[in-house]
């Protein structure tokens, strides 16, 4: 089966052809982050705009790099939530009309429930029941992922994601948006013990997780410094915050495999890419015995190859949407 799938809730508008949720045919995407980067951060209106004048282009694009033509599909999926709501509507009135010109099925796809399944993708063989941590730009979450359409969140943020807070960091540092990749490189060569980080202490659920205090802490850092006129070191200060970041991570996501007892652990969104992380799992997952499923970096980020893949299971499952799908700023993954 073959899946004309759409991705449009933030920076990147994007279009695949994914075969069978598994074979990957053909991924376009049309970035937008050398224009956001004027601003510092994604531009509501911006983003809608450029995803109008790139999507139709980017479905043609698609058609032909998969060598297929418009009578090949059998169905549309789209991302409808969550993301910036005039972005995601564009995709989902594009979808719309894919669906009705070509009188297939519209699939309706979650936008986290896709960055879980570009380890479908990723890795072949992998089939639920998985435990998967879910870090990106907007979220973050331990969620176990009971079946391809089953989910449960067992633990989330109280307040900034991940992804968010690398941003901040990386912006107060000068670096251009989005920083979460530049401050990992630069990290590479800093030490990681030069500017300790608090630990935030949360009552309740002990999977929850919180970023605002880390971020506070380096911002401070960062500002205090320069009104001392101290030079700081920035590969150190990357790094210390880096291994802060996977320190709230890690050990959450590991006592969450602890009390699941799943011996399957994936990672997905675009903070998946940072190494620290990926370095850190690896190390204890070994400990534990569990199998450790990463997606490659282009895989991470945001594209329509996984909206694709999530796409097919939500069809197996039975999940049709009508001409009246509308898009969602907010919803969680597990409705
Ligand atoms: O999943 P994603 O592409 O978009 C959302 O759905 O939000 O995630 C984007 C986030 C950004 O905050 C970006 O800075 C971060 O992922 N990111 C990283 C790295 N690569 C991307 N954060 C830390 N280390 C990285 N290597
Ligand atoms: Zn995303």
């Amino acid at each position: 089966m073959k899946i004309l799938a759409v991705e449009s809730s933030c920076d990147e508008t994007a279009v695949a052809i994914v075969e069978d949720g598994r074979r990957v045919l053909t991924d376009c995407i049309a970035s937008q982050v050398e224009l956001h980067k004027l601003y510092g951060g994604v531009v509501p209106e911006i983003a809608s705009r450029k995803h109008i004048e790139a999507i139709y282009g980017l479905a043609d694009q698609a058609l032909e790099t998969a060598g297929l033509c418009r009578g090949d599909l059998d169905a549309v999926a789209v991302t409808y939530a969550p993301g910036l709501i005039g972005a995601v509507l564009v995709g989902v009135n594009f979808a719309k009309a894919a669906a009705l010109a070509l009188d297939v099925p519209l699939i309706p796809v979650h936008h986290i429930r896709g960055h879980i399944a570009a380890n479908y993708l990723a890795y072949p063989d992998l089939e639920p029941p998985f435990l998967c941590l879910v870090v990106s730009g907007g979220h973050s979450l331990i969620v176990d992922v009971e079946d391809y359409t089953v989910f449960h969140i067992l633990g989330s943020t109280r307040d900034d994601a991940a992804g968010e807070c690398f941003d901040k960091v990386a912006r107060v540092l000068g670096m251009p948006y989005p920083g979460g990749a530049a401050l990992d490189r630069m990290a590479q060569s800093g030490d990681e013990t030069r500017y300790p980080m608090p630990h935030t202490k949360l009552s309740g659920n002990p999977l929850d997780m919180s970023f605002s205090g880390l971020k506070t802490a380096a911002l401070n850092l960062i500002h205090n410094s320069q009104q001392k006129g101290e030079e700081l070191d920035i590969p150190s200060l990357c790094a210390s915050f880096s291994l802060a970041v996977s320190e709230m991570l890690v050990p959450r996501t590991m006592e969450a495999l602890r009390q699941t007892g799943r011996t399957k652990l994936a990672i997905a969104g675009g903070v998946a890419a940072n190494s620290r992380i990926r370095g850190d799992f690896q190390r204890e997952t070994a400990k534990l015995g569990v199998s450790l499923y990463m997606p490659p970096l282009k895989l991470c980020g945001d594209n329509g190859a996984m909206i694709g893949a999530q796409a097919y299971y939500e069809y197996l499952a039975g999940v049709r949407a009508g001409q009246d799908l509308n898009a969602y700023a907010t919803m969680p993954i597990d409705r």
